[in-house]
């Protein structure tokens, strides 16, 4: 509706801190890495020059290496930890955080290309294509260090799925007995209910630790970062990212660059079979600091049709998994299994559906021609929006708002795609 639309554009403008848009004011007072990509494309729907922009200074914070940083710090701000001190990052432009988060960058860069038909926006394009190229091979070499084809996380922030239960078993071996006395600031925000757990919060804060003490050397972190978890959720998203960026590379000429990716492309899509577990005929973690495929299907599990997988054998047990949760909840995508004992339908990442991820999963869907489940999960998206306004996550159950309020890109997918 156009009062719908009127109230998500204002949302994003008071959100806006001048050319960077936090997530929402009090809980995420920073620039965060994808929530800014998709922030970018719900700018597009109104002023191209302002998406463009949200993206370019999501790139003043990429580091030498290539990465680019899941929070940038550009002022200090109380309302949240852990800020900059925590983090002790020591690159020089801006301070950051130590390590990344899903790489939808480039997937969202190519929408603005396609959109821009202005000589700008091949201009915006040639400047951000190395940078992208650098991060994404940032990702292969550090999150893929034995060449297996599976994007692996340093932390479970890296994910963005933070306390997702197939993270808690590998991140029971991380050794909490040395991380001190801290106050967490996101449970003043917020429900407790609603956030991670104490014990999560230990766990990350000794991964940090780990991070800080180890320069956050990227090389360190893949020999020995106590968590090391390969991700479908990353691997599904660089995957698509990767052919988002290949088709960038053909359309401006980088003849060498779509060597390259067309190697990463090809590597994953048999990578990705280490992510499959036949038993549960989904696709799910793996521990590979301990050698553990996990069990449980989440929201994640149903990106491989946007990573543009077209087998068979991996698309048809997954629109079954859709159709076994779909039937279950009253609002589609739970980010994990209703099934599963360790669903909560309103902790952050242990249930709650997010809009974000809906719009993954059915971009994906609708690009294998399976409209009646991209509509099932836009239109469930626009009743959560409509019943909830722009909440952080939603009760897929009760369909009830959850998390912060007044949320970019809740907001951005509205305008871009749910609308
Ligand atoms: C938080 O602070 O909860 C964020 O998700 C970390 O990125």
């Amino acid at each position: 509706s156009a009062q719908l639309d009127n109230q998500a554009i204002s949302i994003l403008k008071e959100n806006d801190l001048g050319g960077y848009t936090i997530p929402t004011k009090g809980l995420y007072p920073y620039q965060w890495n994808w929530d800014s990509a998709f922030v970018a494309l719900g700018f597009a729907t109104f002023n191209m020059n302002r998406a463009w922009e949200e993206i370019e200074l999501l790139f003043e914070g990429q580091w030498d290496d290539g990465m680019v940083p899941h929070i940038i710090f550009r002022k200090d701000d109380p309302s949240y930890f852990p800020g900059p001190s925590v983090w002790g990052t020591t690159n020089p432009k801006i301070p950051t955080s130590g390590h990344s988060q899903p790489p939808v960058a480039a997937t969202v860069v190519r929408r603005l290309f396609e959109q821009d038909t202005s000589a700008a926006g091949k201009e915006k394009i040639k400047s951000l294509f190395p940078k992208l190229l650098a991060w994404h091979r940032w990702y292969h070499t550090y999150r893929d260090p034995e060449g297996h084809g599976v994007i692996a996380i340093m932390h479970p922030w890296e994910s963005g799925r933070d306390n997702l239960p197939d993270w808690d078993n590998a991140a029971s071996h991380v050794d909490i007995s040395d991380i001190g006395e801290y106050t967490r600031k996101d449970t003043s925000h917020v429900n407790p209910e609603m956030r991670p757990k104490k014990i999560d919060y230990d766990r990350y804060l000794a991964i940090v630790k780990f991070g800080r003490d180890n320069n956050w050397d990227p090389k360190i972190v893949a020999e020995q970062c106590p968590f090391f978890v390969a991700d479908p959720g990353n691997t599904f998203i660089l995957l698509r990212a990767d052919r988002d960026l290949l088709a960038m590379a053909e359309a401006l000429g980088e003849t060498e660059a779509a060597e390259e990716l067309k190697g990463w492309i090809a590597l994953t899509e048999k990578g990705i079979a280490k992510l499959w577990n036949e038993e549960k005929q989904a696709f799910v973690t793996y521990d590979l600091r301990n050698d553990v495929l996990g069990d449980g299907i989440s929201s994640a599990s149903f990106l491989a049709p946007y990573a543009g997988i077209r087998e068979e054998k991996y698309i048809n047990p997954t629109r079954e998994h859709f159709d076994r949760i779909a039937a279950k909840v009253n609002y589609t995508m739970p980010s994990y299994d209703p099934d599963h004992p360790l669903f909560e339908s309103m902790r952050y990442w242990r249930g709650p559906v997010w809009g974000i991820i809906n719009y993954l999963i059915a971009t994906g869907f609708a690009e294998l021609g399976d409209t009646a489940r991209a509509e099932r999960l836009r239109t469930d998206t626009v009743a959560l929006i409509e019943k909830s306004d722009f909440a952080e996550y939603f009760d897929p159950i009760t369909g009830e708002g959850a998390g912060g309020n007044s949320f970019s890109w809740t907001s951005a997918i509205w305008l871009t795609w749910a609308t």
